[in-house]
């Protein structure tokens, strides 16, 4: 669409992501396709002068003299949120994006997610005073902390965290929601759950993090697995998500129940990176103003 890409085709982004990603890449990506915005990247930090010394700090503002914007991905916990206050303090404020901080946050993550979540539920009353079910690695799955956090702003949702105990959800964010005055529980027994579960959130273990090889492994992976004959047990009106990538724990061959909605929830991540990019440059309303005057 001609409008939407002259909108921003004087910008130019920089995507640092020194972690693997398809998805988040790809979508912010196209993202800045979609605006016009020019995309640059650096996904290797060996070939970067981070090999010849160089801090990431400095790396962070060499990229904020030559772009009008930073997204980044990083296995460090916290410095995204560092470097933007840092940036903040320069003379060139440029607005930084969390793309995935370690074991962390994923914001934008938890923003599709939620968009995901209130176009599922359009029919089926909207996502007040629902049950979301967590499954997985929610020790260091950061889209699990990120979408928990968010989900305590929307009124009266019911959260439940499933996990073998040694992966269970930390104990920051069990503080944050009882200070939020959230109802939520933990469990071990995740196939108990399903059949309250209006949204059901799985993920995979993240054994990227393991300090010995096969040290989170060891547990039965079909107890936090998603399979056809769980589908029985599920609500008509339930949706089952991924932030993906998945392993075994969605068996493929629900892939086309309807309440399966993670393909949709994973283009969902591109549109709405088009509107925070679009927001944040302060074009938001122009966007909303044609779509009310042209597609009346
Ligand atoms: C997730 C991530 O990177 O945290 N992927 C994504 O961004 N969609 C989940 C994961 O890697 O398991």
């Amino acid at each position: 669409m001609r409008f939407l890409s002259d909108l921003l085709c004087h910008k130019r982004a920089m995507l640092d992501f020194t972690q693997p990603s398809s998805r988040t890449f790809l979508s912010f990506y196209a993202a800045c396709q979609i605006l016009g915005i020019r995309p640059a990247e650096v996904r290797d930090p060996a070939i970067s002068s981070e090999m010849k010394g160089e801090s990431r700090e400095d790396s962070v503002r060499t990229f904020s003299s030559y772009f009008d914007m930073i997204i980044m991905r990083t296995p460090l916990q916290g410095f995204v949120e560092k470097m933007a206050w840092t940036l903040s303090n320069t003379e060139r404020p440029l607005p930084i994006i969390n793309a995935g901080s370690g074991k962390d946050q994923h914001p934008t993550q938890a923003l599709l997610d939620i968009y995901t979540l209130q176009r599922s539920f359009e029919k089926s009353g909207g996502l007040a005073n629902k049950h979301v079910l967590f499954c997985g690695d929610l020790a260091r799955g950061r889209t699990v902390r990120s979408l928990s956090r968010l989900l305590a702003y929307y009124p009266n949702i019911r959260q439940t965290f499933a996990a073998p105990e040694h992966l269970k959800i930390g104990q920051d964010i069990v503080d944050e929601l009882t200070a939020l005055k959230v109802d939520f529980s933990i469990t071990t027994d995740f196939k108990a759950a399903i059949p309250s579960a209006d949204a059901i959130y799985m993920t995979r273990i993240q054994d990227e993090w393991d300090q010995s090889a096969g040290e989170s492994t060891r547990f039965n992976q079909m107890d936090y697995a998603f399979t056809a004959d769980d589908l029985k047990k599920l609500g008509h009106a339930s949706v089952i998500m991924h932030p993906l990538p998945r392993r075994q724990e969605i068996d493929t061959a629900i892939d086309n129940d309807p309440r399966a909605v993670y393909w949709r929830q994973m283009r969902n991540g591109m549109w709405v990176r088009s509107a925070l990019i679009a927001t944040i440059f302060g074009r938001d309303q122009e966007i909303t103003h044609y779509y009310m005057m042209n597609l009346k």
